[in-house]
């Protein structure tokens, strides 16, 4: 079947279905997709950027409500610091490039983790990017950067020992729902799926908390080569899935 017909046909059966309020996505698999093809590791963060496009455009058009993409964790500052230093530049044009069209199809951008330790530019150019969207009512897009599953549950403790010692709250008060608004994540549902690409069947210190009952999906697609298709795929094969949470 051509492969156009074959995405529609996946789309409307997509449409038809129940859609999964949140995805979250571990974009993994760049360097390797780039080392296949003989090119250097940057190549693959580069297309692994205009994946991350298609993707969000294709969420935005079949109206899923909140996207979370792993973009950088807190264990890839172990990488070289010339590979670090790119992500961030791709970063940054990312939002230079996409800030607009994102704005204009009332995309709202988050970020998720720890950005004190970015330059200041970089930290200006995060916040514009927050304050420009935060009233958009479209798709949520949460960017997780320099983000760690260990971190987000610490950070969230820590918040909870200020209010404690603050008398805003009593230790007894302390229970899932309080404990969830003191994560990055506050105020969204958890991820319904986790999309893996890249091969690997592992979590990597992503959403620790928030994925308790998460459909995993695993891919052995490099991120550069994710498309539509897939990501049908995923949800479909999610509407299949049996979720008991803990019941019969
Ligand atoms: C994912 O691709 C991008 C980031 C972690 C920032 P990788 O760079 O991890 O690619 P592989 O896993 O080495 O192929
Ligand atoms: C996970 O990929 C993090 C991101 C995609 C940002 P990694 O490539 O860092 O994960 P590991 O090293 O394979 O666990
Ligand atoms: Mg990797």
């Amino acid at each position: 079947m051509d492969k156009n017909v074959k995405i529609q046909e996946l789309k409307k059966k997509v449409l038809s279905r129940e859609l999964p309020e949140h995805i979250a996505i571990t974009m993994d698999g760049n360097g390797r997709w780039a080392k296949k093809r003989f090119l250097p590791r940057t190549v693959g963060h580069k297309e692994g950027v205009n994946a991350l496009k298609r993707i969000v455009e294709v969420c935005g058009d079949i109206k899923l409500k909140y996207l979370t993409v792993f973009a950088f964790s807190t264990e890839n500052w172990k990488r070289p610091e010339d590979e670090v230093n790119y992500l961030l530049k791709l970063l940054r044009e990312f939002l230079k490039s996409e800030l607009n069209t994102l704005h204009k199809n009332r995309v709202k951008i988050n970020i998720w983790g720890d950005t004190s330790v970015f330059s200041d530019i970089i930290q200006e150019e995060l916040q514009y990017a927050v304050e420009k969207t935060r009233d958009n009512d479209k798709l949520i897009l949460n960017l997780a950067l320099n983000y760690g599953g260990k971190a987000d549950i610490i950070k969230a403790c820590k918040e909870l020992y200020h209010s404690i010692a603050k008398g805003e709250i009593n230790i007894d008060d302390i229970d899932e729902e309080l404990f969830s608004k003191s994560l990055y994540s506050k105020g969204q549902p958890d991820p319904n799926i986790l999309i893996r690409t890249g091969g690997d069947y592992r979590i990597s210190n992503f959403l620790l908390y928030q994925s308790a009952y998460t459909e995993l999906w695993f891919s052995d697609v490099y991120w550069p080569s994710f498309d539509e298709e897939l990501l049908y795929q995923a949800i479909l094969d999610y509407n299949n899935r049996d979720r008991r949470f803990g019941g019969v």
